[in-house]
């Protein structure tokens, strides 16, 4: 049974206030002084962290949808992908802000000493062209043309991955990598395989229409 329509637009609107609340947390311990020795690196991490949580609950959208057969549910990706996009803006000003002052000099050092940033920043400029599309009047200029833009969403989040595995292999630390890699390629897994099952089912009633035409 699905929600009804004022109950879809009820858990939206929870899901809106409930995305700021990591937002609302980071300003509300920097009030308070509680951000530890480093608050840049605290802050830096959250809004990383952030940005892949989000970007894990978009894809979850479409195998969660196929899964159980809640249509609406496509009604909160774009929400979860703008914010995954929104984390990744404070996450990028973070670094060229609080972190380096738009120092360009001391930035091109540090990305040459981490060279992981590289691929966060890849991952970020790809992330722009989703967001700036997302709009329904985007969608319908675009056509099919859209799903293909939007299939660069595998590439971010393959770029995410690296960048997570690539920062913590520096500290020889891959747990966290390691279970956001997999949950990454189960996603990414399950909408391989829906798409496969979905191309086997073309085919066959292809081949059934074409037998029901053959004479005799
Ligand atoms: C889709 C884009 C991105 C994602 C998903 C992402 C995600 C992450 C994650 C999960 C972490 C590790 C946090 C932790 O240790 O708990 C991280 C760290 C970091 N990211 Fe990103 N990131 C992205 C883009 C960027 C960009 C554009 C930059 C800067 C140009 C950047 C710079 C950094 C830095 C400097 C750290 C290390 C912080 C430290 O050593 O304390 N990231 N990021």
């Amino acid at each position: 049974m699905q929600p009804s329509v004022s109950q879809q637009k009820w858990i939206k609107r929870l899901l809106f206030v409930l995305a700021l609340l990591p937002l609302a947390s980071v300003v509300w311990m920097g009030v308070q002084d509680r951000l530890g020795a480093n608050p840049i690196e605290y802050i830096t991490r959250a809004s990383g962290d952030w940005t892949l949580y989000f970007l894990c609950m978009t894809l979850a959208i479409t195998p969660l949808r196929k899964l159980t057969g809640q249509a609406w549910l496509l009604k909160l990706r774009r929400m979860l992908g703008l914010y995954c996009f929104f984390y990744a803006c404070l996450h990028f000003t973070t670094f060229i802000w609080f972190d380096h002052f738009f120092d360009l000099a001391e930035m091109w050092k540090d990305v040459k000493k981490r060279p992981f940033i590289t691929v966060g920043f890849t991952a970020f400029v790809l992330l722009w062209p989703l967001a700036l599309t997302s709009t329904n009047a985007m969608m319908r200029k675009l056509g099919r043309r859209w799903q293909t833009l939007h299939r660069l969403v595998y590439l971010i989040a393959v770029l995410a991955i690296l960048h997570f595995w690539w920062m913590r292999a520096g500290k020889n630390n891959f747990g966290e990598p390691i279970i956001f890699g997999s949950i990454i390629l189960l996603l990414l897994g399950a909408r391989l395989a829906f798409h496969w099952q979905q191309a086997r089912a073309a085919a066959r009633s292809l081949a059934v229409e074409a037998s029901m035409k053959e004479p005799g």
